[in-house]
């Protein structure tokens, strides 16, 4: 009885812990099915610490509460992993940790509530949900979505070469290193003209053509200092200063 707690314990802090890698790993987004492979072994991990938190009871006597919450959470999951706040995600690490955060609770909730109901319950909700992330793997209600205020579609066919959308986090640590100098720390302006709503001068394309190829005085930093990679997250940083 105790070392299951103990296990179950353990099994949740290496569930949370799992949880905190977009927080430590700022930035390095990891593609988005081994995301959602993530996700589904922290689903998996928490139900199976909710289960073995629930212990066994025999004949669902702790009533039918347990039941529809072990029948609802996993919907709600589902709807955590909606594929239009990608984009918010991949710049916003914090609320990004939110939504783990969540699904760790949810997760949880399935194991420890269908337990409580009756045994056997908890783990079929566990596996039902550890279902759900898998399924998001396979791309099931899962397509990355495209912020509207930048002209992504309008890219050029060297973005293939780099995949993705522009990691405006990444962008912001590169613009402070290599650009505030002339253009202020959040673009006012300095040596350099403001960069203030550069959106309405240059598209997210034109910017980087750009900062790839910039008229003197500006430096050239690409292919020396930055990599096509890195231009095109502080480009897409640029383009939303206002
Ligand atoms: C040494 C100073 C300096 C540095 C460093 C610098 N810039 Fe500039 N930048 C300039 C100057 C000066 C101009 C204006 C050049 C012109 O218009 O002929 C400019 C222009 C620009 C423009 C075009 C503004 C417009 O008119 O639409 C963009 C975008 C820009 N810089 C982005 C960046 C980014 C991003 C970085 C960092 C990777 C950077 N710059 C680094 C000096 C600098």
């Amino acid at each position: 009885m105790k070392e299951r707690r103990v296990i179950a314990g353990l099994v949740l802090f290496a569930t949370v812990l799992f949880a905190l890698v977009p927080v430590i790993r700022r930035g390095a987004e990891l593609p988005t099915a081994q995301h959602h492979f993530v996700h589904a072994l922290m689903l998996a991990g928490a139900a199976l610490s909710g289960i073995l938190f629930a212990g066994r009871t025999r004949g669902g006597r702790r009533g039918a509460v347990w039941l529809v919450i072990a029948t609802l959470v996993p919907a709600l999951a589902m709807l955590l992993m909606w594929p239009s706040k990608y984009a918010y995600f991949e710049t916003h690490p914090y609320g990004h940790l939110t939504e783990h955060l969540a699904l760790v609770v949810l997760g949880f909730l399935a194991g420890f509530g269908g337990e409580r109901y009756a045994a056997g319950i908890g783990w079929a909700a566990g596996i039902g949900i550890f279902a759900m992330g898998m399924l998001a793997i396979g791309g099931y209600g899962v397509v990355r979505s495209v912020p509207n205020t930048i002209g992504i579609a309008a890219a050029p066919t060297s973005r293939a070469n780099i995949g993705g959308l522009p990691n405006q986090t990444r962008g912001a640590a590169l613009f402070a290193q290599n650009c505030a100098v002339c253009h202020g720390t959040v673009g006012v302006g300095g040596e350099g003209p403001s960069l203030k709503n550069e959106r309405s001068r240059k598209s997210l394309v034109q910017a980087e053509a750009w900062i790839q190829n910039p008229a003197p005085p500006m430096p050239k930093l690409y292919p020396g200092t930055l990599s096509l990679r890195d231009v095109a997250d502080v480009a897409g940083y640029v383009e939303t200063l206002r």
